[in-house]
């Protein structure tokens, strides 16, 4: 379906207005939905923190339409970082790097890094050209909870608390950005995204997968992160018929994510094929944890997704969502193997 995705001059007027008064306003980027503020009011990056019930030591990204303006926020630039950017903005990638002086604390969680974002979705550059600064912006989700990839999610989540909500049709992507942290040149991956391990690795040589020890912040490292509120667990591949059957036994709704059509009809079981193609499983994930999510089940199934780099991020994504309540909560973030328990 062809979408027209750019705002009209009046839904602009409004976005900036609202940004100018220190107002919230929820725009599209090609990964996912934010929740943005003048980076440069204080008193407006709080509402966010408030609006999402999140704590205040998790720092936001800040989003510019244009590289050049990396300087006023970033006090180093290193010479790996300007290749990122030339290579991968605007794009789905965030570079967490020393702060200028000018960035504020609550933007930044106190730590003496920033991390920002150029994204490519028209709508965000649009509003980041008109707005004519910076904008802070977390995904549009209350903390902890699946990211929006649709205007209505933005709605479902905060109804009228936010004064303008852009809609720009479906994410692109739908997943969040890729993260990348700095120690002089050396390039260390915080979150997987759409912008590979090896598609880094071309342009930089060599990355460092996960946190380091001394790291002062993991972003989504509170494995909750990204987490549908039906309980949630990940099957192997080929149980994933039988586990959807016997734990329906009795009439117990079931929800199942999975890449292939089920192989019989099973009463009381939603049933989702996503497919076999990562992106467009990418594309379609969050919208289809909150479908499964509203369809009043007890579990929801998930069938293993193969280990290729491809699906790194959304292994990701899953391990997290599976993880709630669950003893690895805050701890490991990210790593090689993607971080990935499957049930026994
Ligand atoms: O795709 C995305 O990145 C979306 C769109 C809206 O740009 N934004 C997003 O923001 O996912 P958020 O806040 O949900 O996730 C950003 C992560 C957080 O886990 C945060 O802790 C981390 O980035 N982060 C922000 N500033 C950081 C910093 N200075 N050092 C380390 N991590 C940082
Ligand atoms: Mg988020």
């Amino acid at each position: 379906m062809v979408r027209i995705v750019r705002a009209t001059l009046k839904e602009l007027e409004q976005a900036v207005t609202a940004l100018r008064d220190g107002e919230l306003v929820a725009f599209p980027t090609e990964t996912v939905y934010g929740l943005g503020a003048n980076a440069q009011n204080p008193a407006a990056v709080r509402r966010i923190f408030e609006l999402k019930e999140r704590p205040a030591d998790h720092p936001v990204i800040v989003h510019l339409d244009n590289p050049k303006y990396l300087h006023r926020w970033a006090r180093e630039v290193p010479d790996n970082a300007q290749k990122l950017a030339a290579r991968f903005w605007p794009g789905p990638l965030t570079m967490v790097l020393p702060r200028s002086e000018n960035v504020h604390d609550v933007v930044t969680g106190g730590q003496d890094t920033v991390a920002i974002r150029v994204p490519s979705h028209p709508m965000a550059q649009q509003l980041l050209t008109a707005f004519g600064g910076g904008i802070a912006a977390p995904s549009a989700n209350r903390f902890g909870r699946v990211s929006p990839t649709r205007a209505e999610h933005v709605r479902e989540e905060f109804g009228d608390s936010v004064r303008v909500v852009l809609d720009g049709g479906e994410a692109q992507i739908g997943l969040e950005s890729t993260i990348v942290s700095f120690e002089g040149e050396q390039v260390r991956l915080l979150r997987p995204g759409f912008v590979t391990y090896s598609q880094l690795k071309e342009v930089v040589g060599d990355v460092i997968i996960g946190a380091g020890a001394g790291a002062p912040r993991v972003p989504g490292a509170k494995q909750s992160h990204y987490a549908p509120l039906t309980p949630m667990s990940i099957v192997p591949v080929d149980e994933i018929d039988k586990r959807a059957e016997t734990l329906s036994e009795g009439g117990r709704r079931v929800a199942v994510l999975a890449m292939r059509l089920p192989l019989k009809t099973y009463t009381s079981v939603t049933w989702i094929n996503a497919g076999r193609r990562p992106d467009s499983y990418a594309h379609d994930l969050y919208s289809n944890l909150r479908a499964l999510d509203k369809a009043g089940c007890e579990q929801i199934l998930v069938q293993d997704v193969p280990s290729e780099e491809k699906w790194t991020a959304i292994r990701d994504r899953l391990a997290r969502g599976a993880a709630v309540g669950g003893a690895a909560a805050e701890s490991d973030p990210y790593t090689e193997t993607g971080g990935y328990s499957v049930l026994p």
